[in-house]
């Protein structure tokens, strides 16, 4: 049972002399005597992270109201503060990586993605293993955005060898908790669940969580450098209740289906629907949204369609009639720029 919402609906009469300043009480709250201090759990909050850890299988898990941002940043001052100074990272890594590294004076080391139709290919265990050599630790984004798996039974292997710590970015894979084998939890020893991203919680829900007690301590140590001291309850409730949301297998086999009946890129995330329209993105993306139908993101190639457990297979269907009705164009072998067509600077 989410324990965060019982708390939010057992509320008594407010008469509100605290922040927020809308006066309002219900939901959105501060931190008072009977729902807890996130900076110092003991109640409420503290039974939800437990509860949380449980079923992400972790030692230690920390609610974020500050996106997987706050997560990643506190993963990589939890290594920082054991001692690393150098992160292999792959070149795709979302910006967050990057502005942590910096904001901690610690030093990159790129691991190479090569492309493949306009595609960031997962970079390959023999990279992995070079740029290991020249860091103190490694970090991963599983899955990516374009719905492929780092190789992370072999970064497994690769850390354990070196006795180096693993850090997976998954932002993109909150879901994949009920499947250890491809879920980041199963792997790294600090890990990032973009709750809000693949499961029904509110934008800038997230999980950061530890393997053992001993990472544990160092990211709740980190964590408090990051996040804000205002939490939300809303967005807190939430990613309690989507952690605990069940798995749809009706919808995972309806996303797997969809992927084979229309052409989709073979990958290996079900949430994520990548259908190639090549130099008719553009065209596609503006018959979709004519009829009130979103995607995820068109990169000029392809349009990407995020699903997830709360994704209605009526909906899905509906998708289906309407993109098996438009016309595809020609994806190039290399991406148009010759770059890799994500997290690229604004103007
Ligand atoms: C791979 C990856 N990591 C981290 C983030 C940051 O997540 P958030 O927007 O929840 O802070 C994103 C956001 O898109 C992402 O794609």
């Amino acid at each position: 049972m989410p324990k965060i919402s019982d708390m939010l609906k057992g509320q008594g009469r407010h008469l509100s002399f605290h922040t927020p300043g809308h006066k309002r009480a219900g939901a959105d709250i501060t931190e008072l005597s009977y729902s807890d201090n996130l900076y110092a759990p003991h109640g409420v909050l503290a039974e939800a992270e437990r509860e949380i850890a449980a079923v992400l299988g972790a030692a230690r898990s920390f609610l974020l109201t500050d996106g997987s941002t706050c997560g990643v940043f506190s993963m990589i001052a939890a290594v920082k503060a054991a001692g690393a100074e150098r992160l292999a990272v792959p070149a795709c890594s979302h910006p967050s990586v990057f502005h942590a590294l910096e904001v901690m004076g610690m030093k990159p080391v790129v691991a190479a993605q090569a492309a493949e139709r306009g595609i960031p290919l997962q970079p390959s265990e023999e990279e992995l293993g070079r740029a290991l050599k020249e860091a103190d630790a490694l970090l991963l984004t599983s899955p990516d955005y374009y719905g492929f798996f780092a190789p992370m039974e072999a970064a497994r292997a690769l850390c354990d060898g070196a006795g180096k710590p693993l850090l997976i970015d998954g932002a993109h894979g909150s879901h994949l908790h009920f499947t250890p084998a491809c879920y980041a939890g199963g792997y790294a020893d600090l890990w990032v669940d973009g709750v809000h991203k693949s499961l029904p919680a509110l934008t800038q829900g997230a999980v950061v969580s530890a393997k053992t007690e001993a990472w544990g301590e160092r990211l709740r140590r980190s964590v408090r450098l990051f996040r804000t001291t205002s939490p939300s309850y809303p967005i807190m409730a939430s990613v309690e209740y989507a952690v605990k949301y069940p798995r749809s297998p009706a919808i995972e086999r309806a996303a797997e289906a969809f992927k084979r009946e229309y052409a989709c890129v073979p990958n290996q995330d079900w949430t994520k629907l990548l259908i190639p329209f090549g130099d008719r993105c553009a065209e596609a993306q503006r018959a979709l949204e004519r009829r009130g139908v979103y995607p995820e993101f068109n990169d000029g190639n392809y349009l990407m369609f995020y699903l997830s457990p709360c994704t209605k297979v009526r909906d899905l269907k509906r998708l289906g009639r309407i993109v098996g009705k438009l016309p595809r164009g020609e994806v190039p072998g290399q991406a148009p720029s010759g770059e890799i067509p994500i997290y690229s600077e604004g103007p």
